[in-house]
Parts: structure tokens; sequence; C-alpha cells
């Protein structure tokens, strides 16, 4: 097929999703220096972030000098300061070198995250100025495509107040849910075809030479087997990753082959 501008590739972004994972510091340490030594220190043409537990952020931190490594969280509160018991900041995410927030990913959203929290905790990540990774998809593919018009509620609740400088801060993921952590995922058609409908979407609030500029990756059961295909016929901008990136050497070949996949 023939490429169009808004296919036009971008630096891919490839994030590791911890999620509750490894059970104990010790754990996520060695885990750490299992992906920085896969990893190796080759120049690398990806962004690559890693999302730890809150409480590994900082001591994984000090791991991760001379390193390209970038953190993320997999939550925050949108709230500044206060009375808030149990929850972190964005300021002090990024007082400990946070740089993405991952945002209504579709297990926050199943513990009662609304459309509403997402775009107000979005709004606060980039008010901050952190990337704020955002996650969207369809629990079920039904045959009329009605997953469609879920995915652009969605968006257009998501990005209602953004300005079009905020756009440069924001990441797409999409993630369907019934490819997380099952095994299956999406074909690299669906993953095209799932872009071109999301960013069809935001021009509807955008410039298209704004909207091209957004990345869109996929996320649901990414290895380093369906990583090249979903990046060169799914054209997606890079992968948020969970159970393959709790294992370094799956984890380092997907960078790699997106790493292959950017040189090209
Ligand atoms: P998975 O998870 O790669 O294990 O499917 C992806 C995610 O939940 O972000």
């Amino acid at each position: 097929m023939k490429t169009t501008s808004t296919h036009k590739k971008k630096t891919p972004l490839v994030i590791g999703n911890w999620k509750m994972n490894p059970a104990t510091l010790e754990k996520a340490e060695t885990l750490f220096n299992d992906v920085k030594k896969a990893l190796g220190n080759k120049n690398t043409q990806t962004e690559v972030v890693i999302a730890p537990s809150h409480v590994h952020i900082a001591p994984l931190q000090r791991l991760a000098k001379k390193t390209s490594l970038s953190f993320g969280a997999q939550n925050a509160s949108h709230e500044e300061v206060g009375a808030h018991t149990g929850d972190i900041s964005l300021s002090q995410l990024k007082s400990i070198g946070v740089t993405h927030v991952i945002v209504g990913h579709s297990e926050r959203r199943a513990l009662g995250e609304t459309d509403e929290l997402v775009r107000i905790k979005t709004e606060a990540v980039l008010k901050n100025r952190l990337t704020a990774v955002v996650c969207v998809g369809e629990k079920v593919r039904d045959t009329q495509g009605d997953y469609f018009s879920f995915v652009e509620s969605q968006i257009k609740s998501l990005v209602v107040n953004l300005k079009k400088n905020q756009l440069a801060q924001l990441v797409i993921a999409y993630e369907p849910i019934w490819a997380i952590g099952t095994s299956l995922h999406a074909t690299p058609e669906d993953v095209q075809e799932m872009k071109l409908f999301i960013q069809k979407a935001l021009t509807h609030f955008f410039d298209r030479n704004v909207v091209s500029k957004v990345r869109i990756i996929y996320g649901g059961s990414v290895t380093k087997d369906n990583a090249k295909e979903l990046l060169e016929g799914g054209h997606a901008d890079g992968f948020l990753v969970g159970g393959s990136s709790l294992k370094a050497s799956e984890f380092a070949g997907i960078v790699e082959i997106s790493n292959a996949y950017a040189k090209e």
C-alpha cells in the first residue's frame, strides 16, 4: 500500500509497562539491570521508556545513569497537593525524573476511571509539561463496527479542551482490551485502520499537519515475533508493552526491531 503523509515515520516510542511487577525492589533492580544489558549501549533509534511501580522509580533511576532510558509512571493524580491519601502527584513524579505518564489504561478504567477523569488527568499531565500516553480501545470487536464509535467517543472526550501546541506531548496508545495479556493481538490491518480512524477523529479538532505529529502506538500482546509486522504493516509509531517487558531479552528484541524499522 502506498503510504500517505499521515504515515510519515516518527521516532518510535517503546514503553515497558511493568504493571504491579516484580514483587520486590531487589527483583525490579535485577530486571532493570537485565534490560539495560540486553539493550546494550548501542545508539538507539527508539525512545525507550520503562514504567515500573511508583515506588521503584527512584531507585531504578539511580541504575539508569549513562543510559538513554526514560521513566514513565503508570498513573498519577491530577490534584496538585493536599489531602489525597494514597495519591501521587505529577510534580512529585516529575521531581524524581519521570517524563511520561500513562493515563486511562484499561486496568484503571476498569476500576472506575471515566472518560472525563482521563481527560482531566491528561490535561494535568500536559500542563506539567510531561508526555501523556493515553490509552483507548474497545472491549470487543463486533461485526457492525461499533468499536469505532466507542474509540471515537474516547478520543473526542479527551481532546476537547486541548490546544494544538499541546499535541506534541500527547501519545495515543491504541490498546484493544481483548488483546491485553491474552496473546491475541490486533492484525497489522486492524492497527493501520484504527490509526487512520483516530487521526480522522482528531482532525475534527485540529489541522491535519498537527494531527500527523501525534504518535499513535499499539499495545496488546506485543512480542518480538509480531513487532515487525505491526510496525511495517500497521504503521504503529511504537508500542506499549506489558507481559513482554518483564522479559529482558524479549523487550530488547522488540526495541531492536523498532530500531531497524526506524533506520529503514
Ligand atoms: P500486554 O499488556 O502486552 O501484556 O498485552 C499491554 C498493556 O496492558 O499495556
